[in-house]
């Protein structure tokens, strides 16, 4: 229970990844503000299994709340509701993210704003809320960003994607200094091929599913959970000296370069 008596909000949590955060973190004991942009229905399901995880130890509460965190009024009012809920938020999950597939020169106008405005903006003037709220109420906090492992690795069709999990790696370090004397950190975890709803395509395309598991060292896609433990630790105060620092959870693909 390395988190009694906390307050976690995660962004995108009706499915995949931020799913499975939202559930462990409520493992770990925390309540949790669960976001949604489209999915109620997914919204309710995490819910339903917050509230279940909590309940075999202890009461855990869950709130969803509906946002569209490419939207900065929208991830203000985000986490307004949820301290107006809870009282307080002392973990912010960053995990929204979306992605488009394109050649670099048919990359519309409005995808790209599509996003960079999810992936990156959303994240900073959520985390500006986020800071504001912990600086009215003296209070220390944690931001866990879901990155990607094309915050370093080229990701040829993902130009959009590319440059904004580039830029969460640069906010992240930045942030991580001007947000120390505040008593806040704030990290990212970058995951490589997990089986999530992002992936529903390459997961259903033998070939190109098979390519990438060459590819990853430890032989298999990740699951949610392997990233929801990483997510765990980092909300907890075992990492509080952890800050500007990114994590990667991708069973080797990252490194992995073999000479045929
Ligand atoms: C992307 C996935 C991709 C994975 C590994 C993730 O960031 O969202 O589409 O399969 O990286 O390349």
């Amino acid at each position: 229970m390395r988190l009694a008596g906390k307050v976690a909000l995660v962004t995108g949590s009706s499915q995949g990844i931020g799913q499975a955060i939202a559930i462990r973190l409520a493992e770990e004991g925390a309540n949790v503000v669960i976001n949604y942009r489209s999915n109620p229905e997914g919204a309710q399901e995490t819910l339903d299994k917050v509230v279940n995880a909590g309940g075999q130890c202890h009461m855990v509460e869950g709130f969803t709340v509906q946002a569209d965190t490419g939207m900065v009024a929208d991830v203000q009012r985000m986490v307004d509701q949820s301290v107006a809920h809870f009282g307080k938020v002392d973990i912010l999950v960053n995990n929204a993210g979306i992605e488009k597939n394109a050649d670099f020169w048919d990359v519309t106008e409005a995808d790209y704003d599509a996003v960079l405005n999810v992936n990156l903006k959303g994240v900073f003037f959520g985390t500006q809320a986020f800071v504001k709220h912990l600086m009215a109420t003296k209070q220390p906090g944690k931001v866990i960003n879901i990155s990607s492992v094309h915050e370093e690795l080229p990701f040829p069709h993902f130009a959009a994607y590319c440059a904004s999990k580039g830029g969460l790696k640069m906010l992240t370090r930045n942030l991580a200094i001007e947000l120390a004397p505040l008593g806040i950190t704030i990290n990212n975890v970058a995951p490589g091929a997990i089986e999530t709803p992002i992936n529903t395509k390459l997961l259903n395309d033998p070939e190109k599913l098979n390519a990438l598991l060459a590819n990853i060292p430890l032989k298999r896609l990740g699951k949610p959970a392997d990233v929801a433990s990483m997510v765990a630790f980092l909300a907890s105060s075992e990492s509080d000296y952890v800050t500007g620092t990114t994590f990667i959870v991708d069973g080797g693909l990252l490194w992995n370069y073999q000479e045929q």
